[in-house]
This record gives structure tokens, sequence and C-alpha cells, in this order.
């Protein structure tokens, strides 16, 4: 097994390290050793993690762009052997350009399926699954990161929060989230034990921390994490595992909505900050789904190095 091969090069080093003494051509092989043990560890924890996903059929809402796109890249690349993936957002036509990316990087190991959804309509939510490809429809994980693109939409204040803007931000980030939820895990209850699968919320700092000017999405975002908190407690008796993932700064489309399409009010969010990539927030959230079945991420809280709450950010002048 790759566990004991780890194992047994770490103690017959060891050994070696001892005979040798602290000589400095020691020390310098020490230190080849000591990296060559660490790739070798790597390897069999990146090995782990590929067969725990393989043959695994993944669900991604609002994969069209942003976080959602880049956690199907990392999802096939991770896994590239033997994966479904279902690619969900109103832009279709972004859903076939990331279907085509992903073919020419990992080949035909990885099918994906891209699906025109929006998941603030409750009717299309339903019909989802039944109209999904037999091959498709034994889902294993389901990846709620949609948004609308009216979300968090301006930065209005009581009593200057517009009713659409406020029936947007919570019909995608918190119905929506929940009714894919519901959609989903009967095909998990069917499983034994109660039922398996993997649940991965993409929550936000701002359910965490309200903020001025964030009231309706810091709400929807709350309301997201007692969601997931509850639904965790009640799916107790079952494996399936409900994850949260709550990122803080991280640069995509999401500004530039928030300030209607407004790219220079959106750049001035990110202006003397490094924020986070969507790539950094995938590769916590494929982490998450690749664990052990017994082993929960139940929580993150992901910040770049500048950002220590919604309104604490270092700026670089
Ligand atoms: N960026 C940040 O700083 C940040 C911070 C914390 C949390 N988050 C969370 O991360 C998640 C992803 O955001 P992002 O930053 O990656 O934003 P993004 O790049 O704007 O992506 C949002 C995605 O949601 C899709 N979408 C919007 N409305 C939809 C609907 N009604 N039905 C289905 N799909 C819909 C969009 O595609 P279509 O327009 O094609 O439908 C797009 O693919 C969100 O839940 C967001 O709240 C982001």
């Amino acid at each position: 097994m790759n566990c004991l091969r780890v194992v047994t090069k770490t103690a017959r080093y060891r050994s070696w390290l001892s005979a040798l003494g602290s000589s400095g051509c020691a020390k310098r092989s020490h230190n080849l050793k000591v990296s060559s043990v660490r790739t070798s560890l790597r390897r069999t924890m990146a090995t782990a993690m590929v067969k725990r996903l393989e043959g695994k059929t993944i669900v991604i809402t609002g994969a069209s762009s942003g976080i959602g796109w880049s956690t199907a890249k990392e999802f096939a690349r991770t896994s590239p052997k033997n994966l479904k993936l279902i690619v969900a957002a109103r832009r279709v036509g972004q859903l076939d350009r990331l279907a085509q990316e992903i073919k020419e990087e990992v080949g035909d190991g990885v099918k994906v399926l891209p699906v025109k959804l929006d998941v603030s309509n409750p009717e299309e939510v339903k019909s989802f699954i039944p109209c999904l490809p037999a091959e498709f429809q034994d889902i294993d994980i389901l990846v709620n990161n949609a948004y609308d693109s009216g979300l968090v939409k301006g930065v209005a204040k009581s009593p200057d929060i517009t009713a659409e803007d406020i029936n947007i931000m919570f019909s995608t980030n918190t119905i929506g989230l929940i009714n894919m939820t519901q959609a989903i895990l009967p095909i998990f209850k069917k499983r034994d034990q109660g039922g398996r699968g993997d649940i991965i919320n993409i929550g936000s700092i701002a359910g965490r921390e309200a903020y001025p000017g964030g009231s309706v999405y810091c709400a929807a975002k709350a309301a997201v994490r007692s969601f997931s908190d509850a639904l965790r407690k009640e799916l107790i008796a079952t494996r399936v595992r409900v994850i949260e993932i709550d990122p803080g700064q991280v640069e995509t489309e999401f500004s530039i909505v928030r300030f209607y399409g407004d790219k220079s009010q959106a750049d001035a969010v990110y202006s003397g900050c490094e924020p986070l990539t969507p790539d950094d927030i995938a590769e916590v959230i494929v982490f998450a789904a690749g664990r052990r079945e017994n082993v929960v991420v139940a929580d993150t809280m992901i910040f770049p190095n500048h950002q220590a709450s919604p309104t604490l950010l270092h700026r670089q002048s």
C-alpha cells in the first residue's frame, strides 16, 4: 500500500540519517530526503482523494463563471479518469465553453453535461432531475454555488433597497439553494445507512458578520448558514455530509454585478488588495469533497491574507 511505503521510507531515512551524523553533506542529503518523503506523502494523499472521487456524479450550480467554473475544472483535474460533471447556469454558451475546455485539458474520462437552469425558478428545479439523461441521475455531490446576476445588487441601505433586488437575492441565493437541496436529497436518501452524498453550500463571510449596505445579502447568506446547520442535524442518522464553504474577498464577476456592470467601481473594491481567486475556493471545495466519508469539513472560512472581516481590509497605498 502507498501509505505503508511512505512510513517505511521515513523509518529507513531516519536510521540512515542517524548513521551519517550531522555533517553538512548529511544535512543537504537530509533536506533532499525530507522533500522526497514529503512529495511521496503528497502523492499518496492525492491518490486517495482521486480514488474517493472516482466514478462520482457532481452537480455544480452557477458554473458559467467564477467559483463554479473553477470548481468544475478542479474536480476534473483532480479525478480525470472517471467523473461525471453536470454544470448548470443560465448562460448555456458559457457552459458549453467550459465543457470544451475540460475535454481539451483532461480528455474523455470526465463527462460534462451542460444544463440550462435558473435555480430561482422552482418549476425548473423540479424538472431538473427527471430531465437528466439516466446516466447522470445518480448524483453524489451537489455544489450549491449559484447566485443571481441581481444578487448583491448595489449597496443600498434600508429603506432604499428595491423590492426587485430583495427578491432576486433571496430567490437565488437562499430559496434556489434550498430547492436544489430538496430536489437532490431523495437520491441521496435512497442509499444505504439512511443515505449518502455531499451537499456543499457556498456561503460567505457576509453570512457570519453583517455590514452596512449589505443587509439583504448578509441576511440571505445567514439563512444559508442556518439552513446548512439545521440540515446537518436533520441528517445526523445518515452518511450525508453537509459542508459549508464561506469565502471572504474573491475576485469574480461578483463585484461587477454588485455595481450594476460598472467595472471601475468594481475594480475599486480590490484596489490595494490581493483578493482570493476562484481557483483558491475551488481547491477547498474539492478538498472537502475528497475527504474520507467519515470526515465532514462542516464549516470553513477563507480569507485572503489582507482581510480579517467584511470591512477590515489592509490596503497598500
Ligand atoms: N466573489 C466573492 O467575493 C464571494 C465572496 C463570498 C461568497 N461568494 C459566493 O460565491 C458564490 C459564487 O460567486 P462568484 O463570486 O463565483 O460569482 P460569479 O462569478 O458572478 O458567478 C455566479 C454564478 O451564478 C450563476 N447564476 C446566477 N443566477 C443564477 C440562477 N438564477 N440560476 C442558476 N445560476 C445562476 C451565474 O451564471 P448565469 O448568469 O449564467 O446564470 C454564475 O455562473 C456565490 O454563492 C457567492 O455568494 C463570493
